[in-house]
């Protein structure tokens, strides 16, 4: 079996976008592993590995059937573990066709005309612009790219790629969130008594990482 980096046994690979290769996890086939191939800056603060981590389980724990569970972020290797998602025949066409691009190779007209048909499908799909809504509904940033999605065995357009929860200054001298907080925290208020509870204590988790990463910006101990 193939070792990905420190040795993480990996399992067949199901993609790769600008940012990610995507793996399954050969001891658990309903999850991924998902390696950044080129590292952001801010991958390099621990407390963004974690903040990214909290981030992805709110917005899973609000919309479950859009945004795959995460179970687990690390900085070494820069990685994500996250809920698998069947690839639908749509999503292969675009992939097909994307493979050709990435080694700035030009696909087949067949190829091609899948692909369209494939993306145009994508985002008349109601999923589409339920998740977009939703999105935008917290002024949360999404990659609505066809590739992003697939739909899951029952159906539901899922959406592929991640959620980053901080956008740094341009100075590069603190974080600032990347959503609306208070409509974050009105829309968690809306939920089931269980998942309201755990999804504010992952958002008082992430104001927390938040302060800690601003607190050591000031003292300079993050270049
Ligand atoms: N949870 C998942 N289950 C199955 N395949 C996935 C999953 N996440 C991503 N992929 C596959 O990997 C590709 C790249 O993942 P993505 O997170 O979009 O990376 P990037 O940020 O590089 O675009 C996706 O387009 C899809 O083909
Ligand atoms: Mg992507």
């Amino acid at each position: 079996m193939k070792e990905g980096p420190y040795n993480i046994k990996q399992g067949e690979k199901l993609g790769r976008g600008m940012d990610k290769e995507v793996y399954i996890d050969p001891e658990n086939l309903e999850r991924v592993f998902k390696f950044f191939t080129n590292e952001p800056a801010k991958e390099k603060f621990r407390s963004h590995v974690k903040a990214r981590f909290y981030f992805h389980k709110i917005l899973h724990l609000i919309f479950p059937k859009m945004v795959p569970d995460i179970y687990f972020s690390s900085s070494e290797p820069n990685m994500l573990k996250m809920q698998r998602i069947n690839l639908d025949e749509r999503h292969v066409a675009i992939q097909r066709a994307s493979e050709y691009y990435f080694n700035n190779q030009k696909p087949p007209e067949d190829v091609v005309a899948k692909e369209k048909r494939a993306s145009r499908d994508i985002i008349t799909d109601p999923g589409w612009k339920d998740f977009r809504d939703a999105m935008e509904a917290l002024d949360i940033e999404s990659d609505l790219n066809a590739i992003n999605f697939s739909s899951d065995e029952q159906g539901n357009l899922v959406y592929l790629d991640d959620f980053d929860p901080w956008i740094i200054s341009e100075y590069g001298d603190h974080i600032e969130n990347s959503f609306n907080m208070d409509k974050l925290k009105a829309k968690i208020e809306t939920l089931d008594r269980e998942k309201r509870e755990n999804a504010s204590s992952f958002l008082y988790r992430l104001e927390e990482l938040r302060k800690e990463a601003n607190d050591e910006f000031k003292h300079g101990e993050v270049k």
